[in-house]
């Protein structure tokens, strides 16, 4: 087991915001996408111990935590960034439920992750199995260590994907139910309320 499991945050504007969920921030400001954040149904604890001990018992319980909210209209976005951070080596299991619970097939998955030091660790590979008829982008992992200082970083990379721009769409409209380049952007983040 990693001793890396300490926590840090970044603070915003006076708003403390978790690692993964700083990413998502500077992602969607970059790119002007759509936010869903995975939140469990039975909140995650905020202290870390029990974070820490809970993650691991769902790990090892191979558990699919149940998701609180639902993606409306999914079928319209085609790119997709999923952020998380790594635990135990690992995606947190609500990431299992959430792949359980979408089909991405056609879609192109964009990963992004924060890590104490191990990086991604297994998990691209693991989502191209969960989704095999997705593309996965290689994606972008950043240490909790540089995060604070990765804005640049982050910018830069969402650029480098060379995405178009989404168009504004009426939400009620005919064409908010097409297929368009609208992204979509996922973020597992807790315990920092
Ligand atoms: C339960 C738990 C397990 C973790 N396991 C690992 C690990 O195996 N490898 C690692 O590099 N970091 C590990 N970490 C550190 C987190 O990945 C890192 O702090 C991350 O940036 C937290 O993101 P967040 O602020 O969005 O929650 C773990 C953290 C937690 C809470």
């Amino acid at each position: 087991m990693p001793d890396n499991v300490d926590d840090s945050t970044v603070v915003i504007d006076g708003e403390t915001l978790g690692n993964t969920q700083y990413m998502a921030y500077v992602i969607q400001e970059t790119v002007g996408a759509d936010i869903f954040r995975i939140e469990p149904e039975t909140p995650y604890p905020t202290d870390h111990d029990e974070l820490v001990d809970l993650a691991s018992e769902e790990q090892s319980n191979n558990a699919r935590p149940a998701i609180k909210d639902t993606i409306e209209n999914f079928d319209t976005y085609e790119n997709i960034f999923v952020g998380y951070p790594n635990w135990w080596g690992d995606m947190p299991m609500i990431l299992y439920s959430f792949f359980d619970e979408y089909d991405f097939s056609g879609k192109t998955i964009i990963p992004f992750n924060t890590h104490g030091g191990s990086g991604f660790s297994g998990t691209i590979s693991t989502i191209k199995e969960l989704e095999p008829n997705a593309e996965v982008l290689d994606g972008k992992s950043i240490s909790r260590n540089d995060i604070q200082d990765a804005e640049q970083e982050i910018v830069d990379w969402v650029n480098s994907l060379d995405l178009k721009q989404a168009e504004e769409q009426p939400d009620s409209s005919a064409e908010a139910q097409q297929p368009t380049m609208g992204r979509f952007l996922y973020l597992c983040r807790f315990g920092y309320e």
